[in-house]
Formats: C-alpha cells, sequence, structure tokens
C-alpha cells in the first residue's frame, strides 16, 4: 500500500530533471551540445492511449545516442535513448503499472513512451537492473547475433574484436572463448588491455593508441591470419585487417566509431583482399534481430549466473553526469559498459 502511494506520487510529479538537446552537433559531439534542465510537466498515460509513463532508472550511453542525437532528437527537449524504466502509469493492455521495462526512452527522471511495444519487460530481477541497457539489453543482442548469427564462426578459429573492452566487445569475446576459438581484442588504454587478458579471458590483446604498425601487431598476433574480424571501429584498424584476414573469412560490420564523429569519412584502401580471399564481409543492425531475444535470454543468463560470463560496466551517478559520460564513449573514456543512473528507486 505505502509502495502504491508512492508510485501515484511519482506520476504527478511537476519536476522533471532531464538531459537536452542544447546546440547542433556537427561532427563530434561535446558537453556544450547537451544541457541538464528542470523542466516541470505532468506526464499522463491515460486509458487506452497506448503509451505508458514512466520512472527512468538507467541509461545507457550508446555510441548509437550520436545518430539518435543528429537525427532524431529536437532542439530543446530531451535526447532519447535506451534505458531501463519502471512504468508508473500505462494506457497499454500489454503493460501495467509497477512492471520494468528496458527500450527506448528519454533522458529525463519521467518519461512519457508513446509507442511501448517496442519495449521488452523485465522478467529476471535476479540479475542487476542496470545489466539491461547492456550485457542483457541492446548491446548484448548486438553481440549475439552479431557473432553467432552473421560471423559463422567455428570452434577453433581465430577472432579478431577492435574496442573490445566496451559494452559489445566484451561479450563477443567471451562468447568466441566459449566456442573454443583463439581470441585477441584491441583497446585503447594499458587498463583495458589488462582486463582484456585478465578479467575476460581473452588470448591476447593490444593497445592499438600505441602501435606504430597495426599491420605489424597483427601478424604478431596472428601469423595464420584472422578467420571472423568482428569490426566496431572501421577506419584505419580495418584497413590494417584486410590484408591479414584468413581465406574464406569473415568481417562482421558491427559499428564504425572511428568515423562517426568525422565531417568527411577516412577512405578504405585494401578492399582487394575481399576479392582475392574470398572474404564475405557483412554488415547488420540489432533491430532485425530482436526476435532471438529470448533465446539469447536462454543461453545467456545461465552462463552469468554460473559466472561463465563476466561483465563490467562504467558507472556516472546522476543525470547531472550524463552529458560528460555520453561524450566521453567516443574518446575511450569508459571503461566497460557506461551507464548513467538517475535512480535506484
Ligand atoms: N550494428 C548494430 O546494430 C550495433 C548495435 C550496438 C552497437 N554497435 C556499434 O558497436 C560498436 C561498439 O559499441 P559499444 O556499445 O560496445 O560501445 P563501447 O565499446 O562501450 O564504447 C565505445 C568505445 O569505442 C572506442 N572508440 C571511441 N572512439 C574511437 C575511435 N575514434 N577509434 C577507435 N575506437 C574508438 C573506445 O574504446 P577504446 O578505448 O578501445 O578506444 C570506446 O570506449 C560501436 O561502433 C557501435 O556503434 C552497433
Amino acid at each position: 500500500m505505502e509502495k502504491e502511494k508512492k508510485i501515484n506520487a511519482s506520476v504527478e510529479a511537476t519536476s522533471n530533471k532531464q538531459v537536452i538537446y542544447r546546440e547542433p552537433v556537427r561532427g563530434s559531439l561535446k558537453e556544450t551540445h547537451l544541457g541538464v534542465r528542470t523542466s516541470s510537466e505532468r506526464l499522463k498515460a491515460d486509458e487506452d492511449s497506448g503509451a505508458i509513463a514512466v520512472k527512468n532508472l538507467y541509461l545507457a550511453c550508446d555510441p548509437y545516442n550520436l545518430n539518435l542525437i543528429k537525427f532524431s532528437a529536437q532542439l530543446g527537449s530531451p535526447i532519447p535513448g535506451y534505458g531501463v524504466a519502471r512504468v508508473l502509469e500505462s494506457g497499454h493492455p500489454n503493460f501495467k503499472k509497477g512492471d520494468l521495462v528496458w527500450g527506448m526512452t528519454g533522458w529525463e527522471e519521467y518519461s512519457l513512451i508513446t509507442a511501448p511495444e517496442s519495449c521488452f519487460k523485465i522478467e529476471h530481477t535476479d540479475v542487476p537492473l542496470s545489466y539491461y541497457t547492456g550485457l542483457l539489453g541492446m548491446p548484448g543482442v548486438t553481440a549475439y547475433a552479431g557473432f553467432f548469427e552473421v560471423s559463422s564462426p567455428k570452434k577453433g578459429e581465430t577472432v579478431f574484436i577492435s574496442a573490445a573492452a566496451g559494452a559489445v566487445g566484451q561479450l563477443v569475446g567471451q562468447f568466441a572463448k566459449l566456442l573454443g576459438c583463439y581470441v585477441v581484442g584491441s583497446a585503447g588504454s594499458k587498463e583495458k588491455v589488462d582486463l582484456l587478458k585478465n578479467k575476460f579471458g581473452f588470448d591476447d590483446a593490444f593497445n592499438y593508441k600505441e602501435e606504430q604498425d597495426l599491420d605489424a601487431v597483427l601478424k604478431r598476433c596472428f601469423p595464420e591470419g584472422i578467420d571472423v574480424y568482428f569490426d566496431n571501429v572501421g577506419g584505419k584498424m580495418l584497413d590494417a585487417v584486410l590484408p591479414n584476414m584468413k581465406l574464406r573469412g569473415r568481417i562482421t560490420v558491427c559499428g564504425m566509431i572511428s568515423q562517426y564523429s568525422l565531417e568527411q569519412p577516412e577512405g578504405v584502401h585494401n578492399l582487394m583482399n575481399l576479392l582475392l580471399k574470398r572474404v564475405r564481409m557483412e554488415g547488420f543492425v540489432v533491430s532485425d534481430h530482436y526476435h532471438l531475444y529470448p533465446k539469447f535470454l536462454e543461453m545467456v543468463l545461465p552462463l552469468i549466473r554460473e559466472g561463465k560470463i563476466v561483465y563490467m560496466e562504467d558507472i556516472a551517478e546522476g543525470l547531472k553526469n550524463g552529458p560528460a559520460a555520453l561524450v566521453g564513449v567516443f574518446s575511450g573514456r569508459n571503461v566497460g559498459k557506461q551507464v548513467v543512473v538517475v535512480s535506484r528507486e
């Protein structure tokens, strides 16, 4: 009864702290493009409105946020992004008050989600709720679908992953190890390289920022070549990988974060290797694979509970620290999945 009263009071909240899109972004995202303000509005998800009113608990800092900011956000309004939230009021038959969900929401304390069909209901709460911004949310399905569905991996193959200490990369590496592959990752600091080798169980790792010759380091790590390259960065790393692919290797294009902030994308020079080595290079978008979510959970939840998958988060406390946390993802300041805590309820 006490809890019920608290939830009702929250729906009527007039104070709503928000991270808003303040200035148009061209090129790289800076903190000055975003602002934090407190607005006063009442959220209402009327019966049969199809909407849900939620209290946001955790927000994900995804590279995808930059795309959302540039192409979907409205100047002066809260920026959109993935998050974990508690339903306060529901006008949609699939959701009821008290449900926990993850999906597209707003960077603010309270949001009205007008198309909640795209949200996933959270059924398993014996794991930290913040995991649904990463390991058990969009980046987790990305790692699962990108590796198992797109990369066509086989036991004993060699796998290279860039941005390997991030939300997606750390999982792809662990999936590849569980399958019995030889796994190497690249990351942008010594701390991350140590994590890859000592926490996530990669066979080898290197700091790409300290290597003058990426071709040489790849040849050292993969004297026989690479079967699967899980590309999170594009650019110079992709170019260096191409001549190091094995015959009939696969390049899974998950992301190209090295290009997102450039006004002119860099060119790729070594594409001839696709032809000579019959390499399959294939991009994918996670939302095409969301139907696999139940199958993914069925596989990953027991692995988490048994400690066979470990996971690392980088936590920023409070919406006021959200802009800095998000900007940090584009220079590698995050160590593990960058999460913003809005409320621990
Ligand atoms: N295809 C899809 O549907 C889909 C879905 C989700 C994510 N993605 C993509 O997957 C990739 C990884 O995403 P994530 O969520 O796991 O992010 P993340 O790895 O947690 O964070 C991004 C990381 O990228 C690295 N980075 C930043 N700027 C870079 C640059 N200029 N060059 C090289 N590396 C850079 C940084 O690590 P270092 O310190 O190692 O540089 C940073 O920590 C991104 O490209 C993202 O867009 C694609």
